[in-house]
């Protein structure tokens, strides 16, 4: 399984630290970064990072009740910050090995399909938003709409039966939301989680919304877990060597061919991490 991490990426005037945590959910294609810095903070080089609340537990590791078991598949996921995706063009990305596309429908609201057509499992996501704002198949041209039904298929007889109309004709539909800029979706496409939003929502980061802070938005890829991630955080010795020339330092008097980090010039860097 690949993750999906949420990295802080420092900003030019802040401390070019990997303060990170980590989603681990997958994607394909990019990875994702949610940093909301204090204005005020900044330019003391300090970060706070806002870490969502769900943290993996897996029956047999740290939790010991099954009814506490953390269920990767009843988890909101974000597929990007909003900003990033084109509502004029579908997104596609692999979450948790799910094939996924994001587009931006003709009723105003972003959806979150399977990125496969029903006909011969074209990705979607090489489509195209038509001028009715449907989803249309790059292949033989079958539209759809933001819930994922076949609208229209051209090669279809215009007198015939409505073909389209056929449930094997349908993409299965996520349920999706924006909040905090961001596009979450959850990777569930039965009827009974239809309605999910109404009893559980995704992780709520006030900072991103609140004005007194700036939002870093920024995606990577990377091909391991949380947990290395998370011990990389708060492992400051590898600053001056991963990041030689990034992160202020000094060489050390007694040897000057040792590396010390400069802390005169570094906040120390605080961490808001909830369990659930
Ligand atoms: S594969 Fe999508 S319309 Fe044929």
């Amino acid at each position: 399984m690949e993750n999906l991490p949420f990295l802080l990426r420092p900003q030019a005037r802040c401390p070019s630290l990997p303060l990170a945590t980590a989603f681990n959910s997958s994607t394909q294609r990019s990875g994702r970064v949610v940093v909301p810095i204090p204005r005020r903070h900044c330019r003391r080089r300090s970060a706070r990072l806002a870490v969502a609340d769900e943290m993996p537990r897996t029956k047999g590791s740290w939790s010991s009740d099954e009814d506490n078991a953390f269920d990767w598949l009843d988890q909101w996921y974000p597929f990007a910050p909003v900003s990033d995706l084109d509502p004029g063009a579908p997104h596609g990305k692999t979450v948790l090995g799910l094939t996924v596309v994001a587009w931006f429908d003709g009723g105003g609201e972003w959806r979150v399909l399977d990125d496969a057509c029903p006909h011969r499992l074209a990705p979607l996501s090489e489509g195209r938003v038509d001028d009715k704002g449907r989803l249309q198949c790059v292949y033989h041209g079958w539209c759809f709409d933001g819930a994922g039904a076949c609208k229209f298929i051209p090669q279809a007889p215009t007198l015939g039966p409505p073909v389209h109309k056929n449930s094997k004709a349908c993409v299965a539909s996520y349920p999706c939301v924006v909040q905090n800029k961001i596009l979450w979706f959850y990777p569930r496409t039965e009827p009974e989680y239809k309605d999910v939003l109404q009893r559980k929502r995704p992780p709520f980061i006030p900072e991103i919304d609140d004005p007194s802070y700036f939002t870093v938005f920024g995606m990577r890829d990377l091909y391991y877990g949380y947990d290395i991630l998370l011990e990389n955080i708060v492992d400051p010795a590898h600053l001056p060597y991963a990041h030689k020339g990034l992160v202020p330092k000094s060489s050390s008097v007694d040897d000057p061919g040792r590396y010390v980090p400069d802390l005169t010039r570094m906040s120390p860097i605080t961490f808001n991490v909830q369990l659930c």
